[in-house]
């Protein structure tokens, strides 16, 4: 009975949701460390209290679960559970801005038919809404990014339906037609990126990975997208294989090398160069382009952040690239930095560990959001 016992206290102790026992007269005769943190009041203050001066956790519609009509009272007159499952929790002690919370309460009854008091069990909810609003908001942009390029070929397809066009202007019009349709392709294939990276639905298989050969194939995708600037592709003979996932590590220098495309003029000079040393492979991305402000420099890898610059509003985009090119890097164990001078150009740097500085194994791992 007494190992039960302790079990029992062990298990209000850690559990890890927020946990306060009321008697029959809504009077705190406990709380658990997580309720301790979340109201801000230490057992010793609380105990003996009526639970309204420690919990002010108020429904969307302002009831108050601790007024003489709230959850509290009526579970311990009817004896029923009641669950809430959008609320605010008001810090009373530290004034900060209100959690949103889930509750329930639940009556105790150890014996005759009313209740002897409660479990108000208080749920922080705020990281699941998190996730809530973030998908909406993908969503929603989602939706507003691709109806330009949509707008854009039901245009075009009208405009091929409608007219008595020659040959040339036919073919014209279709390849402006793929264009769009190519540009929605990339489109849906960042969203869906960036869905899996923050729903931690991704996992990266290691393997060592021969990176000239990534390298080169980046190259040769990105040539026919130049239109008049340069392209230097510099990988040294000896250079060392990292230990990555070579989709990987080409999605991320296919995003950076397009990026210095768009933010730069024709008629200059991009490079895209490796260079093995101690313990990794560092890849350099550099572009004799716009540039990159000071002040947009703390929230370029931020989901959809795009700096607020005319060059960069003349050109398409979501503000996903960086975004996802960070979070792969992460997940393949290495940084990105970034440098620049505005009207100058850019320099994005990777560094993905080498292959015979980590272990031999080919963890799977998974990661989530960052
Ligand atoms: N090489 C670069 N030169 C200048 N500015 C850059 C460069 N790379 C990124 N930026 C800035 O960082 C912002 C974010 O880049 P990111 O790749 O995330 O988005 P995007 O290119 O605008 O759109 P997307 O990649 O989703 O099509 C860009 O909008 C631009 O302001
Ligand atoms: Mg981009």
């Amino acid at each position: 009975m007494a190992r039960e016992r302790t079990l029992s206290e062990q298990a209000f102790e850690q559990f890890p949701q927020a946990l306060i026992l009321v008697d029959r007269e809504a009077t705190v005769i406990a709380l658990n460390p997580v309720a301790e943190r979340l109201t801000g009041w230490d057992r010793g203050d609380a105990l003996g209290r009526p639970a309204a001066d420690i919990l002010e956790v108020r429904t969307e519609t302002g009831v108050n679960l601790c007024a003489p009509n709230g959850a509290l009272r009526r579970a311990l007159r009817l004896g029923k559970q009641i669950n809430t499952h959008f609320a605010y929790l008001f810090r009373l002690r530290t004034s900060d801005d209100p959690v949103r919370v889930a509750y329930s309460v639940s009556p105790l009854h150890i014996k005759g038919r009313s209740p002897d008091g409660a479990v108000i069990v208080v749920h922080d909810v705020t990281p699941e809404l998190e996730t809530i609003e973030a998908r909406d908001a993908l969503m929603l942009a989602a939706s507003h990014e691709l109806k330009t390029p949509l707008t854009t070929l039901k245009g075009l397809s009208e405009l091929l339906l409608d007219f008595d066009l020659s040959e040339a202007q036919r073919r014209e019009l279709l390849q402006d037609l793929h264009g769009q349709a190519d540009r929605m392709e990339r489109l849906i294939g960042d969203i869906l990126s960036v869905s899996r990276i923050d729903s931690g639905r991704i996992s990266v298989d290691l393997s060592r990975v021969d990176v000239a050969s990534v390298v080169q194939h980046v190259c040769d995708e990105v040539r026919p997208m130049l239109n008049g600037r340069t392209l230097k592709c510099r990988i040294p003979e000896d250079l060392p294989a990292v230990m990555g996932e070579a989709r990987k590590l080409h999605q991320i220098l296919v995003n950076l090398v397009n990026n210095a495309i768009k933010y730069s003029e024709p008629g200059t000079q991009i490079t895209l160069s490796a260079r093995g040393d101690a313990s990794a492979v560092r890849f350099e991305v550099s572009d004799q382009g716009v540039g990159i402000r000071k002040e947009h420099m703390p929230r370029l890898f931020e989901k959809f952040y795009r700096a607020d610059d005319p060059v960069v509003r003349r050109t398409s985009g979501t503000g996903l690239g960086l975004y996802i090119v960070r979070s792969l890097v992460t997940m393949l164990g290495g940084q990105v930095h970034v440098r620049s001078r505005h009207g100058k150009g850019t320099v994005f740097t990777v560094t993905v560990p080498r292959a015979e500085t980590t272990a031999r194994t080919r963890p799977r791992v998974a990661v989530g959001a960052h």
